[in-house]
């Protein structure tokens, strides 16, 4: 989804600057890029395209171009297609105001027949211009930029976090916030707006995380929050936040892609994940023992995390327990009041969906909403009356990978609590685990290699192996584009065995213990019909054709390394057919939009 970066210095050249914070913010997924300057004569000067940021620098020197003050932005299209003119920044009628946008308008068809009506031109498709055009009124009539936002922001409906540049006041920028993320970057000279700590966390680690529903106006020297009534906030209110992710971990190493380095960093991240403080685990164990009932909601991944942990809460700890995906909450709202725990899972912490089912669950007087997420600071952390962060450090890679199996073993960590069972055991003998998981590597490399022009896959498991099964073909779905599709084995004589023609590779996912003789009696039923089977099991078959080796363990530590030769296999399935695994089509890490 859209991403933002701006920064205004009191010496360096911020061009640079923004064109570094582009590529960090390329993983949020994109179509076209632009900046725009403000040079020391007061004019701003926009350069934008369609395609990539290199493409950018490349065709317009993005890097060289003069000015102390600039905004920037990475843009996936959602109103207006693809083009250099629904590319961002977009300037008003004066060429005044130039501003960059995230987010949807929802309410611009009015606002721009209305500003049409008092004489603007509008020369894009986009939502995103009447900001600029609202802004540009605003300071025409109130002649400062706070006052113009306010009035901007005011005006619209929907979610947004925009960032506007004036040409007569070249050392601030002025930026808004509705549901949409928007974070300071207090760097010593150079100071930034973006929609995500990583733009900026080369150049700083000091982070002020707004709230929602804030304007902030920004210089060098200094940060004034308002309420969107105008009243500024006190600056007792904004606490700095020192950002601990590695810069060093934003590099790809010597891997050829962040996708794979994401995944080979799992031995060392589910550790992370499990060292969490045990009070604050008992405090959220407390919760969820207190709560008549627990509804877990999340997207993708996620969702696939929540379901694991829902199968435990049922089966273990008796729990009253649903989970919803958050773009269907909606249908959950009848059952939710002040006795349930709403437990929101997130790897970004701004999934547009996730945001609103917390809304939606606090208008009906939810208990309490305890979230896990990633990313510290976050619009679902600040949402939460309790968090577990992930601690798995940055996941670039546009497919959920480290962050999936770090949400796993923080629930299993908090259900342990809950029931006072042992499950997760020593952490680096789960990092030895997940070690021996990635051995797999060869093979999926060969299997991928053996598969990739096939035409559909299907992945079946049972009971708490089936969302791992969900999970291994949303994996593979977007990162290889192939039809994928996850099963219970207990519904194969539904649908799926229809579909199974002469070579169709079907992952199994086997492990030891409960329901495995009846899922190898399904993979019979689906080799007697011609399928391929991958078998992810400790032991080969002879059903299987293939057999890829995971290491016993228990049943809560299992998914973790069932899932981690599926990655391998999306991963290499994805090369194979000369897609970038970190960039797939059409997808977007932060859904920051409904
Ligand atoms: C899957 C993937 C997405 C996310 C989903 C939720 O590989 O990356 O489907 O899982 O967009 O994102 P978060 O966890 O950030 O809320």
């Amino acid at each position: 989804m859209c991403g933002i970066i701006a920064a205004v210095s009191s010496e360096e050249e911020v061009a640079p600057l923004l064109l570094e914070g582009l590529k960090r913010e390329e993983y949020r997924g994109y179509d076209s890029a632009g900046v725009a300057l403000l040079d020391g004569r007061g004019s701003i000067a926009v350069k934008k395209d369609v395609g990539m940021v290199r493409e950018l620098e490349a065709r317009h020197g993005v890097s060289k171009l003069k000015g102390q003050a600039g905004i920037a932005h990475t843009r996936w299209a959602t109103h207006g297609g693809v083009s250099r003119e629904n590319a961002h920044p977009q300037v008003s009628c004066d060429g005044e105001v130039a501003i960059v946008h995230n987010g949807i308008v929802e309410n611009y068809v009015a606002l721009k027949k209305a500003l049409e009506a008092k004489g603007h031109v509008f020369v894009s498709e986009t939502d995103s211009e009447v900001i600029a055009h609202l802004v540009e009124e605003g300071y025409e009539k109130e002649g400062d930029p706070v006052a113009a936002a306010l009035a901007a922001a005011n005006l619209m409906r929907g979610q947004y976090a925009f960032v506007a540049l004036f040409s007569d006041r070249p050392r601030l920028l002025v930026g808004a916030r509705y549901d949409a993320p928007l974070v300071v970057g207090l760097g010593e000279r150079t100071r930034f707006l973006a929609s995500d700590v990583l733009a900026f966390l080369a150049e700083t680690d000091k982070a002020v995380f707004l709230d929602n529903k804030e304007v902030v106006e920004l210089t060098p020297e200094s940060l004034r929050v308002f309420n969107l009534k105008g009243r500024e906030m006190s600056p007792k209110t904004r606490k700095e936040t020192h950002v601990a992710w590695e810069l060093g971990s934003l590099s790809k190493a010597n891997y050829a892609h962040y996708t794979l380095k994401e995944i080979h960093e799992q031995p060392a991240t589910v550790q992370a994940a499990l060292a969490q403080d045990p009070e604050k685990v008992g405090e959220a164990a407390e919760r969820i023992t207190r709560a008549r009932s627990v509804v877990l909601t999340a997207a993708g991944s996620s969702y696939h995390a929540a379901l694991l942990m829902k199968l435990r809460l049922a089966l273990e700890a008796k729990m009253r327990c649903e989970v919803v995906l958050s773009g269907e909450f909606e249908r959950e709202l009848p059952f939710i009041d002040e006795g349930t725990l709403l437990v929101a899972m997130s790897q970004s912490g701004e999934t547009a969906d996730v945001l609103e089912a917390v809304k939606m669950a606090r208008r009906k007087k939810v208990g309490g909403v305890l979230s896990m997420v990633n990313a510290a600071g976050s619009s679902l952390v600040r949402q939460s009356d309790q968090s577990l962060l992930l601690n798995c450090g940055p996941e670039v890679g546009v497919a959920a990978t480290k962050s999936f199996t770090a949400q796993v073993m923080v629930g299993n960590l908090m259900i342990d609590r809950v029931t006072g069972r042992e499950s997760v055991g020593d952490p680096r003998r789960l990092g030895q685990l997940v070690e021996r998981a990635l051995e797999s590597e060869p093979l999926m490399r060969e299997l991928a290699r053996r598969y990739s022009g096939r035409p559909d896959f299907y992945f079946i498991a049972r009971g708490g192996h089936y969302p791992v099964a969900q999970e291994g073909a949303l994996k593979l779905k977007e990162l290889s584009y192939i039809h994928a599709e996850g099963m219970p084995a207990s519904e194969l004589k539904h649908g799926t065995l229809a579909l199974i023609e002469e070579g169709t590779p079907v992952v199994v996912v086997a492990p030891n213990g409960p329901g495995y003789d009846d899922t190898i009696s399904n993979a019979q039923e689906l080799a007697a019909r011609g399928a391929e089977i991958i078998g992810i099991a400790q032991k080969p078959h002879p059903v299987f054709k293939h057999t890829v080796a995971i290491p016993a363990s228990n049943g809560t530590v299992a998914p973790v390394l069932e899932v981690v030769p599926l990655q391998l296999l999306a991963y290499f399935m994805a090369t194979e057919r000369r897609n970038d695994p970190d960039h797939p089509r059409n997808l977007a890490k932060s859904v920051t939009v409904k």
